[in-house]
């Protein structure tokens, strides 16, 4: 959330307030988990695309950290050819992954090990004698029991320890802790070595362009702010449909579920975005304060505003794929939720009596994730006497991914001598407006943290309200195992017991669709 703004108008002029760009100082990134998934997938990825980017200062050094025995030379090589396949399609800046790769340094090491860190630290030392380096930042891509283990021994280690310029940052990944009480302990424990603006708690909701941009949507315009309230908007719909089912990751997955892995985190960032109050800056601390407030305004979810489900077999996107309970390192009996549904309230001013409904799982009909910011129906007295039967309600959906765009549903008078009503769209899509960058959406996290722009990083409070607002449900869920499992078909909508939450008020979903129907029709 840095650098310069610029807006295109609908006209295709451009108006522009270049403030000054922030380079990333000097540092060096120190990878926990250099040979992981995440790694590969992401960091990486993400390094190059800066580099592409030019965000990148001269003096800049990575260190992969991992327990697998290989030469920095491998490590170099295993990188730049899972590069040349990430950008098959594009083909490879061979400059800039040359550039990148030369300041990449393997060290074995095991993080569970005391020696590992003063290795470590011999390492960054010589680093800094020749690159003249003093900032590092460490980033725990490891699985999170390690998080704090790591932390104290970085802290044991003296490699926390900052002096006069130079700084030590360290993101930690999600999951930040598996409920209340272990994300206050994980941060008990790791804010005894560090400061609060030392931590960057990822998020990697935020990193997403759509994400970023629903505050420029409330806030740089005069059209919506006014309506954003409880009386103009019914309710909002905030959906993360996935096709994937868990990928692989059965292991971590049955111990987490739907609810722990994607609501206190991704979807309860996107209510903040929708829901908080207008912060007075993009100071970190400002936005951060508005997010937590509005998580402290979360009534507690309860069973009662909750579904959960789990996937049979059934058909995604053309393929069969098997139940839940028959993927690698699942139970057969497994009690694990795949899909949530949830009304939530924010008791406050601004949203009293406003049901959010979120709803999240894999295996669904189509991946998309977005948001419907739905109106109150216009009064209907005019329209008794036409064939007019009933008024549609406007519906803002703001596209996330995969179509991001953002589109209004509004009544339009058919042609002809009759009043009849259509209900029409307006639409703006991304790719109409905008060169599509690459990114994995882990850059402008990785810049930002190099930088010390804390904005989009969650900060403890924050993390603990989230979990506060769905402990009471991971309780009662935990007493009260489902009895009903499997009770969705993968390749479905999720199960009907959802429908019935969101028909209890009168209201409906709106279908999954992986294309806006709208934009999908376009030449
Ligand atoms: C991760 C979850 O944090 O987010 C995954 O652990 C989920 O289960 C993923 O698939 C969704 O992220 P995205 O960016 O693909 O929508």
């Amino acid at each position: 959330m840095s650098t310069a703004t610029t807006i295109a108008s609908a006209a295709g002029t451009t108006a522009a307030k270049v403030l000054p760009v922030h380079h990333a100082p000097p540092a060096t990134l120190v990878i926990f988990g250099a040979d992981g998934d995440l790694t590969k997938r992401l960091v990486v990825p993400a390094l190059y695309h800066l580099v592409q980017a030019g965000k990148l200062p001269h003096e800049f050094a990575v260190i992969g950290v991992d327990h697998n025995h290989r030469t920095t030379d491998e490590w170099r090589q295993s990188l730049s050819e899972m590069m040349q396949a990430f950008t098959r399609a594009a083909g490879i800046d061979a400059q800039a992954l040359s550039w990148l790769t030369d300041r990449m340094h393997y060290m074995a090491g095991d993080f569970t090990q005391v020696q590992s860190f003063s290795q470590l630290k011999k390492l960054l030392a010589e680093l800094r004698g020749y690159r003249n380096i003093a900032n590092v930042l460490f980033y725990l891509a490891v699985a999170d029991q390690f998080f704090g283990p790591v932390i104290e021994r970085l802290c044991h280690a003296g490699l926390t320890q900052q002096s006069g310029e130079a700084w030590r940052r360290v993101i930690v990944e999600k999951p930040f802790g598996h409920d209340l009480a272990s994300a206050q302990a994980l941060n008990a424990q790791i804010l005894k070595v560090l400061s609060e603006d030392q931590i960057y708690r990822i998020d990697h909701f935020l990193g997403k362009e759509t994400v970023q941009n629903i505050l420029v949507l409330r806030f740089a315009n005069g059209i919506f702010e006014p309506l954003w309230n409880r009386d103009h908007v019914d309710h909002v719909q905030i959906t993360a449909a996935e096709t994937v089912g868990v990928e692989g990751r059965g292991r971590f997955y049955e111990k987490t579920g739907a609810l722990r892995d994607m609501v206190p985190n991704h979807l309860f960032q996107l209510v903040a975005m929708i829901g908080m109050e207008p912060p007075i800056s993009f100071d970190a601390d400002a936005v951060r304060a508005k997010k937590t407030e509005l998580f402290q305004a979360i009534h507690t979810v309860s069973a009662e505003n909750a579904v959960r489900g789990q996937y049979s077999g059934g058909v995604v996107l053309g393929r069969k794929v098997v139940d839940y309970r028959h993927e690698p390192n699942v139970a057969p009996d497994s009690a694990t939720e795949t899909y949530v549904a949830l009304k939530i309230g924010i008791d406050n001013w601004r949203w009293a009596g406003v049901p959010f409904y979120l709803r999240t799982g894999k295996r669904l009909s189509a991946r998309t994730t977005e948001i419907a910011v739905q109106f109150r129906r216009a009064p209907y007295a005019l329209f008794r006497d036409t064939p007019v039967d009933r008024l549609p309600a406007n519906i803002l959906t703001l596209r996330i991914q995969p179509d991001e765009g953002l589109s209004v549903s509004f009544s339009a008078k058919r042609p002809g001598s009759e009043i009849e009503i259509d209900g029409v769209e307006m639409d703006f899509a991304y790719r109409d407006y905008f060169e599509r960058l690459a990114a994995v959406g882990y850059e402008t996290l990785i810049y930002d943290c190099l930088i010390g722009d804390a904005t989009l990083f969650q900060r403890a409070d924050t993390v603990q309200a989230a979990w506060h607002a769905v402990q009471g449900l991971l309780d009662s869920w935990a007493r009260d195992p489902a009895k009903d499992f499997p009770n969705y078909a993968a390749g479905s909508a999720g199960p009907y017991t959802a429908d019935r939450l969101i028909a209890r008020d009168g209201r409906a979903w709106l279908p999954i669709r992986a294309d806006h129907p709208h934009t999908a029709v376009r030449p």
